[in-house]
């Protein structure tokens, strides 16, 4: 069983690349095959006009780094989407992976490998209110719905502003690990 970190934060050894570890940690302790795909490594542009029937669309774009990382997102069974709360939402980065696959996830031959993927959401924020951490978890659920994946579940961390302060706070840490132990038990049942 493979699985995937995509990371969204440009820092690394920030706080979503340390959730991420720790999910991965819990995954590998399961027997996984781990990989952290540092997605601010590569290029990847803004989605460019596209028709309106995904099925039918192309992506004018394909000549920067994204074609690569879909198939590194292809090849995985659990995709872990790991991304700081940027301005109530998603970092841009993760943003634009999610806008580019617009062009693939319904479309031959590629539809079928997007299908029943397991999926898996940590997020760190600053401020303390949970609604921070909703913004991310809410429109993946809805991502994963439409990718017709597994919804595994999600570790958000609110009140967690400087670089690395979540290694402070264990309990986050584990609910990480767990995540990422169980995650891996489950699908292999
Ligand atoms: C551009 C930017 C926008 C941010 N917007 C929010 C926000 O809307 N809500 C929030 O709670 N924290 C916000 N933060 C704080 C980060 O989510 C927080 O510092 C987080 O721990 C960063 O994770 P990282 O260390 O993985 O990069 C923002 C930070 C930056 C740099």
């Amino acid at each position: 069983m493979k699985v995937i970190a995509l990371l969204g934060s440009p820092r690394r050894n920030g706080n979503t690349d340390i959730m991420a570890e720790e999910v991965l940690h819990g995954s590998r302790e399961a027997g996984a095959e781990t990989d952290v795909i540092v997605v601010d490594n590569y290029l990847v542009r803004p989605i460019a006009e596209v028709g309106d029937k995904s099925s039918e669309r192309d992506d004018p774009r394909n000549d920067d780094d994204f074609p690569s990382l879909l198939e590194k997102f292809l090849n995985a069974d659990i995709v872990i989407w790991a991304t700081p709360v940027y301005w109530a939402g998603l970092s841009g980065q993760l943003k634009c992976f999610l806008d580019r696959m617009s062009s693939y996830f319904n479309k031959e031959p590629y539809k079928k490998r997007f299908v029943g993927k397991g999926h898996i959401v940590v997020c760190a924020y600053g401020r303390s209110e949970a609604l921070h951490g909703k913004f991310v978890t809410e429109p993946m659920k809805l991502v994963v719905d439409v990718l017709h994946g597994e919804y595994l579940g999600d570790v958000c961390s609110p009140s967690t502003y400087p670089k690395g302060s979540v290694r402070n706070k264990t309990e986050i840490l584990s609910a990480c690990y767990e995540l990422g132990l169980e995650a891996v038990k489950k699908r292999k049942c």
